[in-house]
């Protein structure tokens, strides 16, 4: 399937009709799996579920809520989407990443997007946060690929800062004074909705995977095309195949994502107050 302009124009204009006066969002923030409790830290929110909003795709996933609340976080108004589509629900790419181009026709200039992984890097354990400085997509096709939208962007462009170094810096900066342990590093991406072989992360590890997922990466590629400057978190809760001898479980996933649910909220908390 495929959306023309005027799906996303009825999808902002569904929007925009129920934002409250005045309402002036700094940020949008898409939450990863069992991060959804972020969203009680919201103030004066009102929540639109998806089905009020014409072509939003219908979140499937486990721990996902599938509304999208605007509120108040740190002085700051921001939209916050509790639940996401995933290549791996069936969905293309392109409905994986509808959200990001309404965020644009809404004229949100920045992103913050979550997820949980499972950590590659040796140095890594679970509950560690990590910020993502670029990612890996070895998987064929592209949020983007279809006819071209001019108002989203040009056909060919740069994914050489995909990941805004001045809002890696804030997100650093945010976690030295509150005194979390925050890491770096590159996100593969997998479509999923099986985990990764041994071999598979032994191979991601070699070109320089420091974590791995299964989303994210469509709904950054379509807010690069776009403009909107993004900032990527990833929860690290598991260790990837083969890192360590545990099996990984969904539960154990949804799990770690919960205890680690306050550090992130008050990382995620600290960057929005930062942003202009
Ligand atoms: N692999 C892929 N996606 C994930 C993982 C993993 O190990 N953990 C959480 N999401």
């Amino acid at each position: 399937m495929s959306f023309e302009l005027k799906d996303y124009q009825e999808a902002a204009q569904a929007v925009r009709n129920r934002l409250p006066d005045g309402f002036s969002p700094v940020a949008a923030v898409i939450l990863g799996s069992g991060l959804g409790g972020f969203s009680s830290r919201v103030e004066g929110a009102v929540t639109i579920p998806y089905t009020d909003i014409p072509h939003f795709p219908i979140t499937t996933a486990l721990s996902h809520k599938g509304e999208l609340m605007a509120g108040c976080i740190a002085g700051q108004d921001v939209l916050l989407f509790s639940g996401r589509f995933h290549f791996y629900e069936g969905y293309g790419m392109d409905e994986t990443a509808f959200p990001v181009r309404m965020l644009r026709l809404l004229d949100i200039p920045t992103l913050i997007i979550t997820n949980a992984a499972g950590g590659i890097c040796p140095d890594f354990s679970p509950g560690d946060l990590m910020v993502i400085r670029d990612h890996i997509k070895l998987a064929e096709g592209s949020p983007v690929r279809g006819a071209h939208l001019p108002c989203f962007g040009e056909r060919f462009f740069d994914m050489s800062q995909a990941y805004d170094p001045d809002l890696r810096k804030m997100a650093h900066k945010t976690a030295a004074s509150a005194g979390l342990h925050l890491q770096e590093g590159v996100y593969a991406y997998m479509t999923g909705p099986q985990y990764e072989t041994p071999a598979e992360i032994r191979a991601l590890s070699l070109l320089g995977a420091d974590a791995v997922g299964m989303s994210t990466v469509p709904e950054v590629i379509t807010a690069v095309q776009c403009g909107i400057r993004v900032l990527g978190i990833s929860c690290i809760t598991n260790m990837a195949a083969g890192v360590t001898a545990q099996r990984i479980s969904g539960e154990d996933v949804v799990e770690v994502g919960r205890r680690t649910a306050d550090a992130f909220a008050s990382l995620v908390e600290g960057v929005i107050r930062l942003l202009k």
